[in-house]
């Protein structure tokens, strides 16, 4: 099953290779040079800067703002309050989950980190000088922290400015059968139940947030260049919120260095710096720093599950259940389609054929920074395949049977697919067992186990850790799935220049996965142009066509259907062209890579390059055949695709100190056809990064009293190449059936798949200790704690 290139029977061509394989990334030229072109790079004539006052408490009121002597300091033009908002009726914007967020604070402050008052400067050391003399009073509340006690009797309120509201309830949400569930619990010969926790992470990209906002009061028009990875869908909000006909509004969002969910939604800073500049009538950039980052924007996880597993005592799993309580913070600003409260969190029946699932997930508030995004993952697949990968685990320990046997027992057999599991979903392709063969085969599985054995008696603590992931990826269909109401599909434009070069025009938005280069490789297969020929376009409303945007690796599903199927139109256009060149009738041309020919001749034909110069030429087209050789195409996905992956994690603990050193990690990943193979390595790699911080060091915590203490890359750890192994990756591939090239996601699924595959491997290391389960970050402490007995949640 490993293979270079994948066959594409999707395009009826099975055997062919897809693209032009390893082809080195075409935007990293500007990237490795320092010529990349990101948001502080923007300088506009006469631009002004902005700062954010941030509140310093969790959960107060707001007594009284004095700003006068922040107006008076030099170089300031403005400083901007809630009740001048409200004067716009801009104070509050909705989310992306149907709820409001204050923009500035006008009545109560629900997060440290808050945004209270925005200054306008000259520069941005006076915007940042100007922010200390403005005077606040606060008249402090008890914050709700821990979201265990949000919904207790009597406590605090938090959103008491929506009307009627008496607690901290956001949604009770299920799915599955309660009650078939029930039955096939209570049949069940071993059942087993953890408590499991995903805290609070935080996407943490390499560059912040920010905006340059240009409003020219001549024309009405704004210009917004914003770090964002969803540029049409922002536009349309914002014509909603601030009253700005759509049509004279242009988001650009230029070269972005990291987005992995944090720039999803629309943040009260970039709303300021419109404000800012139709107050002061200049361009207005603000740009957060770290801590404000890490404070204020979308957090992710933050996900307290039960989860119970039942099954045979041969090992054969029935059902799993789970009840989740979720923590959204002060403001619903999760980013999920509208039907799906908490993402898609019900994939949590993970690669098992089960004959019953049920989950009831509850949000409320806390005091703490909104959001609830997916941090390099679908919508929630993170929290469930986590779930579910350490309940198998745990089932596997109580069954006393090998991980990787209980899985392989368990697949969904290949000929299962399509496959409708007990939450709603239908997987459209796998095949998992040589996937975990291959994994295995790969890590030296018997070998590493024997290896353990003999540790073990030396009492030295060596982890071995499985997980297999299956992912929902590439959100569409629209009819399923929206935002805000606007369906999730995607569009795309190619222009066939004259001489043969292509402009090809996305509505989904880098955030340094490689489109430029990916999608100009499916352009060129599919019109058997070189990739070199063809330009990507995207990030620029002006100039690129509607569509919802980059995450949840939702491009190459949905974006990158879109431009397979614009080229496959510009194709069967140049047929018609083509037959008018050679004066013949369409029918009787036959399409090989980069030509028109005709049957039976085919020294008679036209390439791509010809057809397009004839095209904008002088021959006489067909009827209803444009003189030009473009397309456009809006593709709505008829189903999700369902990536799936093996992983391995060996792991050596410290038993004096608890630390933990990831050895080996093995990597099977399975993306259907793999446009760039590279690129692809490259997208796994960064996620087993991610997904080591998040087993070994990342979490956002908070004292009692709401106080953020992961405030700054010294207290919010990430990885760095020093604590990560050489990862080895491996790959099969199943193509999705329903996908012009049969491609599936990849972006994000080493991120999905890693965390449980290292936390696996660390409760197995502590097997001596009796340990059964711990909660990430892993940090040597916790290690420690959890080998003396005495587990905490995080
Ligand atoms: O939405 P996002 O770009 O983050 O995720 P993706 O669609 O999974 O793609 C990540 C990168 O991997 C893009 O450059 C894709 O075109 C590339 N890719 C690929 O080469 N082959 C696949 N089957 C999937 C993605």
């Amino acid at each position: 099953t490993v293979q270079e290139h994948a066959p594409n029977p999707a395009a009826g061509d099975p055997g062919r290779p897809i693209g032009f394989g390893r082809l080195q990334r075409k935007e990293d030229p500007r990237f490795v040079r320092g010529k990349g072109h990101y948001l502080d790079d923007i300088v506009l004539p006469g631009m002004l800067h902005g700062a954010i006052l941030r509140a310093p408490v969790a959960h107060a009121r707001l007594v009284s703002i004095d700003t006068t002597e922040a107006l008076a300091h030099p170089g300031v033009l403005a400083v901007i309050t809630g009740k001048d908002l409200q004067a716009l009726n801009l104070a509050w914007a909705p989310t992306l989950s149907a709820d409001v967020q204050a923009v500035l604070v006008t009545d109560k402050v629900r997060f440290q980190g808050q945004e209270v008052a925005f200054v306008v400067a000259e520069d941005r050391y006076a915007a940042r000088d100007a922010l200390e003399l403005i005077d606040v009073e606060y008249d402090m509340f008890p914050p709700v922290i821990d979201a265990r006690r949000a919904l207790d009797p009597g406590a605090p309120v938090i959103r008491d400015d929506i009307e009627g509201r008496t607690d901290n309830r956001i949604f009770d949400w299920e799915i599955g059968d309660a009650a078939e569930t029930e039955a096939v619990f209570a049949n069940a010969d071993v059942v087993v139940a953890q408590e499991v926790v995903y805290p609070r992470v935080h996407p943490a990209p390499m560059e912040t947030c920010g905006a340059v906002a240009d409003f020219d009061p001549v024309d009405g028009r704004l210009t917004l260049y914003e770090t964002t990875q969803a540029p049409h869908a922002h536009r349309t909000l914002y014509a909603i919120v601030a009253g700005i006909p759509e049509h004279k509004i242009r988001i650009v969002s230029p070269d972005i260095g990291g987005g992995f969910g944090n720039k999803v939604g629309i943040y009260p800073g970039y709303i300021l710096a419109v404000v800012g500049s139709i107050v002061t009538g200049k361009p207005v950039k603000w740009v957060e720093d770290r801590s404000e980052n890490l404070m204020s924007t979308s957090f992710a996880r933050d996900y307290i599950m039960q989860g119970e597993i039942a099954a045979t005592k041969e090992g054969k799993i029935l059902a799993v259940r789970t009840n989740v309580l979720a923590d959204h913070g002060a403001f619903n600003a999760t980013a999920q389609p509208t039907k799906n409260p908490a993402g898609f969190f019900s994939i949590f029946t993970g690669s098992y054929d089960l004959k019953a699932a049920y989950c009831k997930v509850t949000g409320v508030y806390t005091n703490k920074a909104p959001g609830g995004v997916a941090y390099a993952c679908s919508f929630r697949v993170t929290e469930a395949v986590y779930l579910v990968e350490r309940m198998v685990d745990i089932l596997a320990r109580k069954l006393e049977m090998d991980p990787a046997e209980l899985r392989l027992k368990n697949f969904i057999k290949p000929e299962q697919f399509p496959y409708a599991n007990k939450t709603g979903w239908v997987y459209d392709s796998g095949n998992y067992e040589p996937a975990m063969r291959l994994s295995m085969q790969m890590a030296g599985y018997e070998d590493l186990r024997r290896e353990q054995l003999e540790k073990r008696e030396r009492g030295e603590l060596m982890g071995i850790g499985v997980s297999f992931f299956t992912e929902t990826v590439g959100a569409g269909p629209r009819k399923h799935f929206d935002i805000v109401g606007l369906g999730m599909a995607d569009g795309a434009e190619l222009r066939v220049h004259p001489t043969g070069k292509a402009v090809v025009r996305i509505s989904v938005q880098s955030q340094g996965q490689g489109h430029e280069t990916t999608f100009a490789q499916i352009v060129a297969e599919e019109l058997g142009i070189p990739p070199e020929s063809i330009d990507v376009v995207h990030g620029d409303t002006d100039q690129t066509p509607f569509g919802l945007g980059t995450y949840g690796s939702r491009s190459t599903p949905v974006s990158g259907g879109a431009v397979a199927l614009v080229a496959r139109k510009v194709r069967d256009k140049a047929r018609f062209i083509a037959a008018a060149m050679l004066e013949t009738r369409p029918e009787d041309l036959e399409w090989e890579k980069g030509r028109w020919f005709v049957k039976g001749d085919p020294s008679a034909g036209k390439t791509i390059a010809e057809i397009a110069f004839g095209a904008h030429g002088t021959v006489a087209l067909p009827e209803g055949i444009d003189g030009n050789l473009d397309a456009e195409v809006t593709y709505d996905p008829p189903n999700l695709t369902f990536p799936f992956g093996a992983y391995i994690c060996v792991v050596d603990v410290d038993a004096g100190t608890g630390h933990v050193k990831v050895r080996r990690f093995i990597a099977v990943d399975d993306c259907g056809t793999r446009i760039n193979p590279m690129i692809i390595e490259g997208q796994v790699h960064g996620g087993l990064t991610d997904g080591v911080g998040m087993a070994l060091m990342e979490i956002i915590a908070f004292d009692e009293e709401g106080n953020c203490l992961s405030g700054s890359f010294m207290d919010y750890l990430i990885p760095t190449a020093m604590e990560v192994p050489d990862w080895e990756t491996g790959f099969t591939v199943t193509p999705s059936p329903h996908h012009p090239i049969g491609a599936k996601g990849i972006g994000e699924s080493a991120t999905v798949g890693s965390p449980p595959a290292i936390v696996n491997a660390i409760v197995d290391a502590l097997t001596p200790y009796g340990v059964t389960h711990m909660d990430m970050p892993c940090t040597p402490a916790r290690v420690w704690e959890a080998m003396q007995g005495r587990a905490r949640p995080p």
